[in-house]
């Protein structure tokens, strides 16, 4: 019998998470699950999972964290970064501490918990780490300016972790939902938007899933993944 493949899903109380963590666990993963909220909330909707909470940008509460996920589950061979957030403001308005909280949510979560998962994935001689872009970190967006910023250097950050790792076996792949995600919160802060234009999260789920899959003697680096209205 095959070992299970094995991974960490932040920002796992989300809403791309929900659909992430069904497609995985449909294709036989093993997960281990982190929120930044209370944990209860994450067994309730989640039991008998591993799982944890911890705020990521705490980078030494984060490591130990992590590091006990990884005893419990036998290693990873993949980590999804989801966990991030949106705010807007006026590029004339955008301050340190906009810059602070947004790089915060976006940027240092991913490195936290991508560096605390790196040595045991460059042990094991595998491992793909997937991170959430933005369709902003490719072409700006207004009112978006440090969201945008933050998104970017995700990318940046994935992209060169590639061109350091990929040799051996440890890869990344960004992915760009170029538009809206359909979840509850877009729908309970754009009331009179139409949600049929937006992106439908299991289906992005399904394009991460299978874009960490793809092989043999090819792979992806990078995923726009774009609405299609039906
Ligand atoms: N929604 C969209 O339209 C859209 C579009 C483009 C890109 N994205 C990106 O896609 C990803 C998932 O989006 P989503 O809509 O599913 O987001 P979501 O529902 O808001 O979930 C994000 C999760 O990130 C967690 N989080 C935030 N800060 C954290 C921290 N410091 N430490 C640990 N966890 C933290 C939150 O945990 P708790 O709930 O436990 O607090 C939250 O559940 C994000 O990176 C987002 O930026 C979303």
């Amino acid at each position: 019998m095959h070992e299970r493949p094995t991974a960490l899903v932040t920002g796992a109380n989300g809403a791309l998470a929900a659909s992430v963590i069904a497609e995985l666990e449909d294709a036989g993963w093993l997960l281990a699950l982190i929120s930044k909220g209370p944990v209860e909330r994450l067994r309730e909707r989640y039991p008998e999972r591993h799982a944890a909470s911890v705020d990521l940008t705490d980078e030494g509460a984060a490591r130990r964290v992590i590091s006990r996920l990884e005893q419990d589950v036998g290693g990873f061979d993949a980590i999804l970064n989801l966990a991030g957030g949106f705010a807007l403001q006026a590029a004339a308005e955008v301050r340190l501490e906009h810059l602070q909280e947004l790089f915060g949510m976006n940027l240092h979560t991913l490195v936290v918990a991508t560096s605390a998962v790196l040595p045991g994935m460059l042990e094991r001689g595998r491992g793909t780490i997937v991170g959430i872009a933005a369709a902003s970190a490719i072409d700006g967006g207004a009112r978006a300016a440090a969201y945008a910023a933050s998104k970017a250097a995700v990318a940046a950050y994935l992209r060169s972790l590639d061109r350091e790792l990929s040799a051996q076996n440890v890869r990344s792949l960004i992915v760009y939902p170029m538009g809206t995600l359909d979840t509850p919160a877009n729908r309970d802060a754009l009331p009179d938007a139409d949600p049929s234009r937006w992106i439908a999260t299991s289906t992005l789920a399904s394009a991460i899933v299978r874009g960490m899959l793809l092989g043999p003697r090819a792979r992806l680096t990078e995923l726009k993944v774009w609405p299609d209205p039906s």
